[in-house]
């Protein structure tokens, strides 16, 4: 889905700001799920969190760029990295391209957003399977990485963060086949099921992204989900070459992702 779809993810970043006015009137909900009692406040719940870019290359910086803030913020909200699980290919920091060794930003005036990222899953671990394998709870259905996975209980509050290039009813991975919008939606029914939490909150960047749930995600199973576009439209890039902000010079590539931006600056 490279070329193309990267393409018109970037296309009219000015068209979108509509968009990112109703994100952001949407985006109190990870807001609340840091605020929740946690075991640390004597209550009985713990608060998870699953981030994953599902592209590699430095072309896609920004995918990266946006998990690695996401993991900032949730460790920062409280989390503790044995309820965080990561997955990025981790292609960026080391890129030959990336013109500041070791570091990633996530804004044009932004510090390093990479230090301290668990590498639960990377390279050729992010996976599908390794990834619903990790939101269910299932350790024996992991192959390679860390074998982190999110096993939440009935009282737990989880919270999902995907960025990537999507389509109708798919969602990209690095190398791998397509995670499908029906794979994913029965695996968030079957962790309610299984007692896997009480609240799930679903942030999700990608074009398309409306299709993963619209008429599939069911309303009753504590699931809520937001998503960068409707089911039929692009979502963009942003902090790329050319807009107002831009990058600073030295960077050819995209620090983020519009929608994921809108939401990790609304504090
Ligand atoms: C966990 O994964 C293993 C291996 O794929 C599978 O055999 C097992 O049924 C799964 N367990 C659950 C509860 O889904």
């Amino acid at each position: 889905m490279a070329a193309t779809t990267r393409l018109r993810c970037l296309l009219f970043p000015f068209l979108v700001q509509l968009l990112l006015l109703l994100s952001a009137a949407a985006g109190t909900r990870w807001q609340d799920f840091l605020r929740l009692p946690s075991e640390g406040d004597g209550a009985a719940g713990t608060r998870w969190a699953i981030l994953i870019a599902g592209s590699n290359g430095y072309y896609n910086y920004r995918h990266q760029a946006d998990v690695c803030h996401a993991y900032q913020i949730m460790k920062k909200g409280g989390l503790k990295d044995e309820n965080i699980v990561v997955f990025m290919y981790d292609d960026i920091a080391g890129s030959p391209d990336n013109p500041r060794p070791g570091v990633i930003i996530n804004h044009p005036a932004g510090g390093d957003v990479y230090a301290g990222v668990p590498k639960d899953y990377t390279g050729e671990d992010v996976t599908v399977g390794n990834f619903l394998a990790a939101l269910v709870g299932n350790r024996s259905a992991v192959t390679g990485g860390s074998g982190k996975v999110v096993t939440s209980g009935p009282d737990d509050h989880v919270f999902v963060f995907y960025s990537d290039h999507g389509g109708p009813g798919v969602l990209g991975m690095p190398s791998d086949d397509y995670l499908y919008a029906k794979d994913l939606v029965r695996a968030l029914k079957q962790k309610r099921a299984a007692g896997g939490f009480k609240s799930l909150v679903f942030y999700l960047e990608a074009c398309e992204s409306g299709s993963i749930f619209e008429g599939l995600l069911p309303k009753d199973i504590g699931v809520y989900a937001t998503t960068a576009a409707n089911a039929e439209e692009s979502s963009w890039g942003t902090y790329c070459p050319g807009d107002n902000p831009g990058p600073p010079p030295e960077f050819d590539t995209c620090l983020g992702d519009l929608y994921s931006v809108a939401w990790m600056e609304d504090r």
